[in-house]
Formats: structure tokens, sequence, C-alpha cells
């Protein structure tokens, strides 16, 4: 058995977890008028509503206990402070430098990183501002009024989410593509929606050796030339995010169109860095900084915060709960704002890939689980699709919520049906019901006897199903931004009490490494190695059809 599962403060939720499983929430909620205000926090306009929780304040005094027996505070102040805590990488974790305000130093092998963070963010403003402004042009003088993003994963997820997000505040006549995958048809069919005259390439790779993002790069940049006819246009419409300056030099990308960015920014944790490009083309520099003043405001909170006030201790601790004390193995998240539909995929990265270990920071195994698998839709689209799940399935399914109090887009009724149907969802999860209420409503229609008895306990809803709800004015660059670092902190969080590294993903070299090897095999290049019976035959079958 591990330290972390002995320890007296998991031995104490072990215990707790027991006792309150005799209670359920609507019992909690009836006996107790005050629940709400003490299960809930603000933070600059964002409430969060953790009331409909399994906890008692016993509960939450115990996970607290958790986290300070596992050193949250003091992990937090090193990862703040750019201590090397990436250890199976060698690298500092520093995200929120990113969002240090000029003047705050923090160091990174004796040298203080925030001048150079800002440094590039004056780079960002002279470039949008330039192409925004129309001062930059394309090569035969158009405005340049298409960006094409492509990169990867980190490169591509942040900047996608953020930029459908804040789509009322994008420039009138811009449009942000994505293009990630390395099926042409992600490539083919976005040149199809682009004018290459007005067409603002933007290769994004941390390493600038991801197989997809060269690969897509080449062919846009074969495309472009064919199309403007000459190799002198790909420096007004090509430019490059990345740390390796020397991938970018050598891929033909003139060095004063690369913007820079540092080992010490994980890939999924790197839309603040100059990766974030397309946000600042599309929404501008100032919302690009009413982000990142956002998710400084929540750093600071993280911080600054008593646990007993802390948003993203408070969220993480939650998720241990179910995660390790109830067995729960997927949570959803279910923005009831359509301008978020990309969040989903977006926490899907950053959580799954940091998260997703099976050895502690010493490479030892865990016995105990680390992870989520995160999933979700908008609402009220997953209400029609998976909540029959959530609501009646076996397995509990632990949701976040999110909702706008007001809309960007006011029309008729559609807002407060929007929210009328989010609080319903949280009220129905919680309350469940009973036989007795079942009972009544179809009396109430008319039925009886064998007919309503066959029915019934189809009616049923267990209850009890924990939801987390935030409120929010409207979506705005400053409440996305607190938004997004909320969810990094929480993993961090999180990932301290479950003593892993949130921040390597070795994981997901052996499928690139075995991808290396696959390729000359099914071009015909070589002949085909020993594989597994199910591979081989896989690959005659794809060499068959080519
Ligand atoms: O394959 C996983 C990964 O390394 C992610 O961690 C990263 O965000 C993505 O690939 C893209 O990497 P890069 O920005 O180096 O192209």
């Amino acid at each position: 058995m591990s330290k972390l599962t002995q320890s007296p403060a998991w031995q104490a939720l072990l215990a707790h977890r027991s006792q309150i499983s005799n209670q359920t929430m609507r019992e909690m909620f009836a006996a107790d008028t005050g629940r709400f205000d003490r299960f809930s926090l603000q933070l600059d306009g964002l409430l969060f509503d953790y009331s409909k929780n399994r906890l008692s304040d016993e509960t939450l005094k115990l996970l607290l206990d958790l986290a300070r027996q596992s050193g949250v505070g003091e992990w937090t102040a090193k990862m703040l402070g750019g201590d090397k805590i990436n250890t199976s990488e060698n690298r500092a974790v520093l995200h929120t430098a990113l969002r240090a305000p000029l003047g705050a130093e923090i160091l990174v092998d004796g040298k203080n990183v925030v001048p150079d963070v800002h440094r590039v963010l004056d780079d960002l403003a002279r470039f949008t501002e330039a192409v925004r402004g129309g001062a930059w042009r394309g090569h035969t003088g158009k405005p340049l009024r298409h960006i094409v993003n492509i990169g990867i994963g980190g490169s591509a997820l942040g900047p996608l989410m953020v930029c459908e997000a804040l789509k009322p505040y994008g420039h009138p006549e811009m449009q942000a593509h994505f293009v990630s995958n390395v099926d042409a048809a992600d490539l083919v069919e976005t040149l199809k929606k682009v004018d290459a005259e007005a067409t603002l390439f933007i290769v994004s790779s941390k390493t600038f050796t991801t197989q997809e993002t060269l690969t897509n790069a080449r062919s846009a940049r074969a495309w472009l030339v064919e199309q403007l006819g000459s190799e002198a246009a790909v420096s007004k419409h090509f430019c490059a995010v990345s740390t390796n300056l020397k991938a970018t030099g050598q891929f033909g990308i003139d060095p004063a169109n690369v913007f820079e960015f540092w080992d010490w920014v994980g890939g999924r944790y790197s839309l603040w860095s100059a990766i974030g490009l397309p946000i600042a083309l599309y929404v501008g520099m100032d919302n690009f900084r009413q982000l990142l003043a956002g998710a400084r405001a929540m750093d600071e909170h993280f911080r600054d915060a008593s646990f007993e006030r802390n948003m993203p201790v408070i969220l993480g601790m939650l998720g241990v709960w179910y995660g390790n004390f109830h067995g729960c193995g997927a949570y959803a998240v279910l923005p009831y704002d359509q301008s978020l539909h990309r969040l989903p995929a977006y926490l899907q990265q950053l959580e799954m890939e940091s998260n997703g270990k099976c050895v502690d920071r010493q490479g030892q195994p865990v016995d105990y689980d680390t992870h989520f698998t995160v999933w979700g839709e908008p609402g009220t689209n997953g209400q029609h699709s998976f909540y029959q799940l959530i609501h009646q399935g076996t397995r509990i399914v632990p949701a976040d919520f999110m909702a706008p109090i007001r809309s960007h887009h006011p029309l008729g009724e559609h807002h407060a049906m929007l929210l009328s149907n989010c609080l319903a969802q949280t009220e129905a999860l919680m309350l469940g019901k009973t036989e007795v209420e079942a009972r009544a409503e179809l009396e109430a229609q008319g039925m009886s006897g064998e007919a309503l008895e066959t029915l019934l306990p189809f009616k049923l809803f267990p209850g009890n199903r924990p939801t987390n709800t935030f409120l929010y004015d409207l979506l705005d660059p400053y409440t996305l931004g607190m938004l997004i670092a909320l969810y990094e902190h929480k993993i961090y969080v999180q990932s301290v009490v479950w003593n892993i590294n949130a921040f390597d993903q070795w994981g997901v070299e052996y499928g690139k490494q075995l991808a290396g090897k696959l390729l000359p095999e099914l071009q015909g290049k070589v002949e085909l190695s020993a594989h597994d019976a199910s591979t081989t035959n896989l690959l005659k079958r794809c060499l068959a059809g080519r």
C-alpha cells in the first residue's frame, strides 16, 4: 500500500465516506438553509456553486486536510516560483509567468523570464495591429483576413476553443481557421474556404518536429506558391510560433516572422504564449491582454486564498473525493453556452494528458486512481443525447455546469429557456424522484393499477448526483481567462495529491514511434517487418487497396 492510501487524511476520508453515504443531498439541503452560502464562492463575477455535492462541513474539512497533508500549498509555491517540478523533462512549469505583470520577477536558471514574456507580447501587439489594421498585407496587396492556424494538440485546441468562445469580440472581416489532422481532408476542406491572397498561415508547434503539423505546413506552402505563382509570397503569408527557432529557420520561415516561446511552457498550457497569436489576431491585443488578466486574477486567488475559500483547491479536491472515494472514472463538462462548444475537447487534453499517469513522481506504480475521462457537449444539446445516463445510469458521473447570466445574442426567450434548462438539470440530478413522487405524478395523469406499477420503476430517479455550477455575467475575455486558469490549477491540485507529474506526456510517444516504422511499410518502400497477426493483416489489406 502506498504512503498516500495509508495516510491519516486518506483513511479519515475512507471512514467518512461510509458515514455520509447514509445521507442524501436532498436531506442535507432540507436540513440546512445556509448550505448555498457556505458552499459557494465568488471571484470577480465568477460564481462557483458547489453546494450540490455529497459534501458536509466535515467532508470539506477532511478533503482540505488531505490537500494540506499532500503539500498542495508548498507545491503551488514551487510551481509559481519556477522550480523544475517537471522532473522527467527537467523543466520548470511557468504558464503562470505568461500572465505575470511587467515588473514581476520569476527566475528560471537564475534568469528573470518576465521581461522576455513582455517582449514577445509587444511583438505580438505590433504584428497583430499591422495585420488587423492592414499595414501588413499579402503578396498582392490584399489585407489578410483569413487566419489559418496549422498546429495540433496544445498548439491548436486552446486557440481554437478561445476563438470560438470569443466570436462576439472577433474582427468583423476576419475568420480564424484551424487545421490539425494529418488527414488531408482537414487542410483541403479549409483551403476551399479561403482566398490565398488574403490568407495568413501560422505554423504553430512547440517542438517544430510534429509530423502532422509539418506535413500540413508543407502542403499549405505548396498550395500558396501555386495559387500566387511566386515563392516570394511565402514571407508575407507564413509565420511560425515555436520554441525551436533552428527548425523554423530550416523550414524556410523568415526569422522576422517567428514568434518565440520557451520550454517551460507546456504545450497544453500554452495558449497564453505566442501560441495565442490566432486569438490576438482575431480578437485584438486588448482582448488578448484581458484574457491574460483574467487568468492572472485566478493565479493570484489560487496563490493567496485560504484553502477554505480557494476555487481550484476545492474543485480539485471534489474531484479527488469522487475519483478516489466514490469510484467515479469520468466527469462531464456541460457549458450552457454555445460559444464554449470546444471547451470539453480542450479540457480533454488539459486534464487527460496531464493526469493520465500510472507511476508517481518517483517512477513507482500507484495503487490509486489518478485521472478522469472528460467528456461533454453544450447544453441543451447534450440533454437529448447522453443525459439519460447521467440521470439514471448505474455509475455516477459528476458534472460541471456553466452558464452566462446574460447573452451576447439576446433573442426572444432563448436565453431564459437556456438558463431554465441548466438550473433544472442540476436540481433534478440532486433531488432525484422518489417512488412516492413518481406514483403521485402517474396518478395525476390518470394511471392506476397494473399499468402504473409496471411503469413506475422506469420513472424513478436515484438523485444525489453531484454537480458544480459556474455562473458569470457574459462570457468576456477576462471571465474566460479565469475559467481556463481555474481548470489548469484544479488539475495541478489533483496531481499533487496523487503525487504524479502533470507536465510530461511520455504516453503519446510510443504510438508515434510505431507509426514511424509502419509508414515506409505502408508506402511500399520496405518489406513488411514482423508484426502481430492483426497488424500484419490490416497492413496487407491497406496495401492491397492502395
Ligand atoms: O503528441 C502530444 C503533443 O506532444 C502534445 O503534448 C502537444 O500539445 C502536441 O503534441 C503538439 O506538439 P507541438 O506543439 O510540439 O507540435
